[in-house]
């Protein structure tokens, strides 16, 4: 630091913000709303349950867990005991050709919950390392086992998988891309799952749809060669673009698909594992066994950066004997006190019923939000479990989309701000067509939903009037 910055006011309510302007870099962040006077960075300093609060004492509902994170909700003393526990005991040690208890169990345990035989654990300390770790493996296992021109991955338009130059090579979102090109290459996209939007001919037919959209896979493999294709990625439920369920025969075909030209299938269940639809892993939920998981966020239920890359017995085979070794890892994977994290976490899971409370309610939260489908500007709501997208129009009837000039207009300088204003966290997205996405703490019931509809009702009436 070369000089002092002056804060634009004094010390009190707004002096945290100041400094959070002059100082913090913040991802995703358009900076230069902060410095022309029309907003200040919201500072949260507390949470409890499902709710935090602001600097000013203000309270509102964390429609995002966070981000994508929090699913026990905020608060929770036993995960901060275990971890202080953990910090007394070990606070630090690699596994990095050594092991602790704690990874350890917690490498056991996930492999427990995991589909088929995803046994063997590999620890990072995020989702978008995680989708970096599976995509440098299926290029090894590849090269070890005789196929060494297999290295290309294909994924889905629209998809995010974080911000590492291979991953967001993987990642559908040209926007997030173009600043940093060239990426790595060899990464290839096809279409995702957005029902909404289908093809008039296949409008009436999910089924009919999922298909199409998994030929679309095959179709990539035999247009880039077989013999070039390492990896398939996707989410069992798509984030980016406003929550895509895979439509029914989708997942089994996109298998069938990849066993038949020995392609390895990643489900990116960096949002969708850990209850948010439903099961400890969504493939579990949607019967479909993968060759790989890549996973974080609610790993620890966002008490510490935690995420893991877990891998078929297959996948593995080739390095437990001999010389083969992975040459890849983090200091921070396998964490100590993360890992406490995410047992304390998951003992929580298995000691309340988490994952069947979400199922009890799962329902409930749909039909909550359908009923602002009587709204003009409400298009879609799409989802699972605890997991939705509600996508914005101009014209219910056509399905117009807002142009850019209303996206920035309305989504940008008025709902997200509007709906946090009004007590509710959440995200407005136009990464594909506007969306506002929900991904709540799963703790949450027919309170906190009937609180999230009327919020969004207000707000969304308003940002109607505006376009
Ligand atoms: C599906 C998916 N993959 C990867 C990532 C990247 O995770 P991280 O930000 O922990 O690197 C995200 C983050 O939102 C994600 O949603």
């Amino acid at each position: 630091m070369t000089s002092t910055p002056q804060p634009i006011t004094e010390p009190g309510a707004d002096f945290m913000a100041d400094k959070a302007r002059d100082h913090l870099w913040m991802a995703f962040t358009r900076h230069s709303h902060y410095y022309d006077g029309s907003g200040h960075v919201p500072i949260i300093v507390r949470g409890e349950g499902a709710y935090i609060w602001d600097d000013q004492g203000n309270r509102y509902l964390d429609g995002l867990a966070g981000l994508f994170t929090n699913q026990l909700g905020h608060g929770r003393k036993e995960i901060g005991a275990a971890m202080a526990k953990q910090a007394e005991e070990l606070a630090f040690f690699p596994t990095w050709s050594y092991a602790h208890p704690r990874a350890i169990e917690l490498a056991e345990k996930l492999a427990g919950y995991a589909p088929g035989d995803l046994n063997r654990v590999f620890f990072t300390t995020g989702g978008g390392e995680a989708v970096e770790t599976a995509w440098k493996l299926a290029k090894q296992f590849f090269k070890i086992t005789g196929k060494p021109t297999k290295h290309k991955v294909i994924s889905r338009s629209i998809a995010y998988h974080g911000t590492p130059q291979g991953a967001l090579a993987i990642t559908g979102i040209p926007e997030a891309k173009a600043a940093f090109e060239p990426l790595v290459p060899g990464a290839i996209k096809v279409p995702n799952t957005n029902f909404y939007r289908a093809a008039e001919e296949y409008r009436h037919d999910e089924k009919a749809f999922g298909l199409w959209a998994a030929e679309r896979i095959a179709e990539a493999i035999e247009f880039e060669g077989a013999n070039t294709v390492a990896a398939v990625f996707l989410e069992p439920v798509q984030n980016s673009g406003g929550c895509f369920p895979p439509p029914p025969g989708y997942l089994e075909r996109v298998r069938e698909i990849c066993d038949e030209y020995d392609v390895i299938l990643v489900a990116d269940e960096t949002i969708c594992a850990f209850g948010r639809i439903g099961d400890m892993f969504a493939m579990n939920r949607f019967g479909v066994t993968p060759d790989i998981i890549t996973c974080a966020k609610g790993l620890t239920s966002g008490y510490a950066p935690m995420g893991a890359m877990i891998a078929s017995d297959r996948l593995f085979e080739p390095f437990k004997t001999g010389r083969n070794t992975f040459l890849h890892g983090f200091t921070w994977g396998g964490h100590p006190v993360a890992a406490a994290a995410a047992l304390a976490s998951l003992q929580i899971f298995e000691d309340e019923g988490v994952l069947q409370h979400v199922r009890d309610n799962e329902g409930a939260f749909r039909q909550t939000l359908e009923k602002l489908t009587d709204l003009p500007i409400v298009g879609d709501i799409r989802g699972a479990g605890y997991f939705y997208g509600i996508e914005l129009v101009k014209d219910k009837v056509t399905r117009e989309t807002l142009n850019d000039d209303e996206s920035e207009r309305v989504l940008r300088g008025f709902l997200s701000k509007a709906l946090f204003d009004a007590g509710l966290y959440c995200r407005a997205d136009d990464r594909g067509d506007p969306v506002v996405q929900l991904a709540p703490p799963l703790i949450i019931g027919q309170p906190e939903f009937d609180e999230i509809e009327g919020i969004l009702r207000s707000v969304l009436t308003e940002a109607w009037s505006l376009l």
